[in-house]
């Protein structure tokens, strides 16, 4: 099969598993992933462009999320033998989309290929700036969290050293948890300085959310 023709269907099948997402994990995201993955391959120069795209199209149809992982994975390998795959590619591609995710941390230290890293640098920063703003807040309504809960520790100053384990689940949490700490994350050099402008400008919201939300007369 050409490489056009399997693209096309892995984005026919990656269209179809999340046609009607609105938790964040949509057909938009997987597309701005692939597109930001595309971008890092050609200006590091690295990495093998087509496991680079198809790990980036199907990365999040295994996700548990959004669906039962083993039935999603089985579905995968089926699709995989209709496209005629080589077991190499299979297994690469498996190994990214099973390891990149981030897991509370727990993921950050398995070795990935530099397909691998790339994908992941891609989809970390899709959950930053802006869109990363508003991802969060989708996720938050989808999944019944507030955007915010007051606690007593709350210091707008100091909000990057906050001891947010006792905090409970808000979309502001999020940011403390998980998304400030993206930018020391990323692999590539291409990824760390769209990182750090992507982290500049969710820094600067949080700072004004706090503002607005503790508004002081
Ligand atoms: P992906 O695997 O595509 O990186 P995730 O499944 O981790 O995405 O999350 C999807 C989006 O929702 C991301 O933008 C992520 O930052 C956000 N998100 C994940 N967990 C939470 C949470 N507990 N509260 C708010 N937003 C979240
Ligand atoms: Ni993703």
């Amino acid at each position: 099969m050409f490489e056009q023709d399997i693209l096309n269907k892995a984005n026919s099948y990656m269209e179809t598993f999340h046609y009607d997402d609105v938790s964040g994990h949509d057909i938009a995201h997987v597309n701005r992933v692939t597109k930001l993955a595309e971008y890092i391959a050609s200006n590091e120069q690295k990495g093998h462009l087509l496991t680079i795209q198809l790990a980036s199209i199907l990365h999040d149809t295994i996700d548990e999320k959004i669906a039962k992982p083993k039935e999603a994975k089985a579905r995968l390998i089926n699709f995989f033998a209709e496209l005629n795959l080589s077991q190499t590619l299979q297994e690469s591609i498996l190994h990214i989309i099973e390891n990149m995710s981030y897991k509370n941390g727990a993921n950050n230290n398995t070795k990935l290929s530099i397909e691998g890293q790339i994908v992941r640098d891609a989809d970390r920063l899709d959950a930053m700036g802006a869109i990363g703003i508003a991802r969060t807040f989708q996720f938050a309504g989808h999944f019944g969290e507030p955007m915010w809960v007051e606690n007593q520790d709350h210091n707008i100053m100091q909000e990057t050293n906050q001891n947010y384990n006792d905090w409970p689940p808000s979309a502001i949490k999020h940011f403390f948890e998980k998304l400030l700490k993206l930018k020391t994350l990323m692999h590539t050099k291409t990824a760390k300085n769209l990182a750090q402008q992507r982290h500049d400008y969710m820094q600067d919201f949080v700072q004004t959310f706090f503002k607005e939300w503790y508004f002081k007369y």
